[in-house]
């Protein structure tokens, strides 16, 4: 296959990534976008394995089988509420995968890399190490194997910068001198070691933010190695990915009106220890009304309007389709009902549409938090679903709450408003939500699932 044909197909690979990335932005065209991509991705493989003889097809064909069979397991048994930390994993091999490439570049090199190469090295090495190690903890603080809590000791900072210091003094030596070994293995050690430094110190309610900080950094590596190998596939595929995780990042940060530093140095997670029950944020502030499905029959059945407001508890609970039968039923009645979606509701970007797109709600009927804000005062009844922090009039009443300033939804100002969970927990934030003590909410404690398959019977019923 002549060279040209090879660019040709990797440039129709970068177009292919590019139409897959737009595509994903609606969730209409979303299948098709993510269809794109994985063709783009096949034509770079394919186009790859047809020049680069690096190893036999025996052995390429053995760890397609088995990387293959392994991740194909692991996505169809992997719970929906999982999924943050299945991509913390991907990310981590991704990272892996970068760096191992790179190394395998610097070892069996027979004389001394010159240009942008060992720049590149050192970079993928850098950068892929801290990725994998960083996305092993966050995997393990999100699946509880560790303590959520940030990790904070004395000196932590000072040490950091440090160990930062060393790494990036060992690097300029590797790019200095190619042969310099000792270097080389201080920057492979460290970087490991600062992936881990890195994570400790962010608690597991900000997980969600560092793993697609992550995903972006797993790209920055995969763009150094495509220089590294001079393949403008991976040179373009791995920018995109750095490009685009860099900015869901920041949409995450600024839904939650926290900076990126805030994210990564604040320990949000310690609030957790202090604003539990009975803390500062945790206090039961009043009486709260306990509603049966049954009761709040009657009020569904005389409204005219309904917001539902998912949240955590419907992805925990699985909720979603027993709510679209609920909405269908309301719908029946001449009740108008919308989904009101929060962008940082539930624990992963997207996981409400995800989820309500699963149940067949149709597309039109979720409204981003701008556009349903000022329909709340004119809504006869929100329904909240296993949401909490989103909907916490602290974020907007509070100053000393450590969610003020979080865009909320604000079911508070709709006529009456229910709220399902379980118990009076808090949610991710650790902080108690005024919102169930207000005059014009009834709380239906139960599962999701369960609350919401009652209702829908009730409303039929009555
Ligand atoms: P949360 O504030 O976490 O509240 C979820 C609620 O669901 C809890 O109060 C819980 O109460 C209830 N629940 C759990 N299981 C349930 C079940 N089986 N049935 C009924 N209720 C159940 O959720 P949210 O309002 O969606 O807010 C998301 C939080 O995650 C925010 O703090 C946000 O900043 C954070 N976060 C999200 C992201 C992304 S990208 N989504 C990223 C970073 C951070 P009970 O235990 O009493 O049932």
């Amino acid at each position: 296959m002549s060279t040209n044909l090879i660019q040709a197909a990797y440039l129709l690979a970068a177009v292919l990534f590019i139409l897959g990335l737009r595509g994903l932005s609606s969730p209409k065209t979303a299948v098709r976008g993510n269809q794109m991509a994985a063709a783009g991705m096949l034509i770079a493989i394919v186009a790859t394995l047809l020049v680069q003889g690096v190893v036999s097809y025996g052995v390429i064909i053995a760890g397609i089988v088995v990387g293959g069979g392994i991740g194909a397991v692991a996505a169809t048994r992997i719970e929906m509420t999982a999924m943050p930390q299945m991509v913390a994993l991907l990310n981590g091999f991704g990272g892996a995968a970068s760096a191992l490439v790179a190394i395998a570049e610097f070892m069996n090199a027979t004389g001394p890399l010159t240009g942008i190469v060992p720049i590149a090295i050192v970079i993928s090495v850098l950068v892929g190490s801290v990725t994998l190690t960083g996305s092993f903890v966050a995997f393990a603080k999100l699946q509880e194997l560790v303590g959520g809590a940030a990790v904070q000791y004395p000196l932590q900072g000072p040490v950091n910068a440090i160990l930062g210091a060393i790494t990036l003094g060992a690097a300029a030596m590797v790019v200095a001198n190619t042969g310099n070994m000792t270097a080389f293995y201080v920057l492979i050690g460290l970087s490991l070691v600062i992936g881990v430094l890195l994570v400790i110190p962010i608690g597991g309610a900000d997980m969600p933010v560092v793993i697609s900080l992550l995903n972006s950094y797993s790209g920055i590596a995969a763009c150094a190695t495509g220089f590294v190998l001079d393949n403008s596939a991976l040179v373009v595929s791995g920018s995109l990915v750095g490009a685009s995780g860099i900015i869901l990042t920041k949409i995450m940060c600024d839904a939650m009106n926290r900076s990126l530093a805030n994210v990564l140095f604040g320990a949000f997670g310690s609030i957790e220890e202090v604003a539990g029950e009975g803390g500062a944020h945790g206090e039961i502030q009043g009486s709260v009304v306990s509603y049966t499905p049954t009761d709040a029959a009657v009020i569904f059945s005389n409204s005219r309007s309904v917001i539902v407001v998912p949240g955590y508890g419907m992805a925990v609970a699985q909720a979603q389709h027993a709510v679209r039968e609920l909405a269908d039923t309301l719908e029946e009645n001449g009740i108008d009902v919308k989904f009101a979606v929060h962008p940082v509701a539930g624990r992963m970007p997207g996981h409400m549409n995800v989820l309500l797109a699963e149940a067949d709600v149709p597309y039109d009927k979720l409204v981003e938090m701008d556009e349903i804000n000022p329909e709340f005062p004119e809504t006869d009844v929100a329904l909240v679903l296993g949401a909490n922090d989103v909907v916490n009039p602290s974020a907007r009443e509070d100053k000393g709450s450590p969610i003020y300033g979080m865009p909320i939804l604000n079911v508070d100002q709709a006529q009456h408003v229910f709220v399902i969970k379980r118990s009076m927990n808090p949610g991710f934030a650790g902080i108690q939500n005024p919102l169930f003590f207000k005059e014009n909410t009834m709380m239906i404690f139960g599962d999701a699932k369960k609350v919401v398959i009652a209702l829908a019977e009730a409303v039929r019923n009555y």
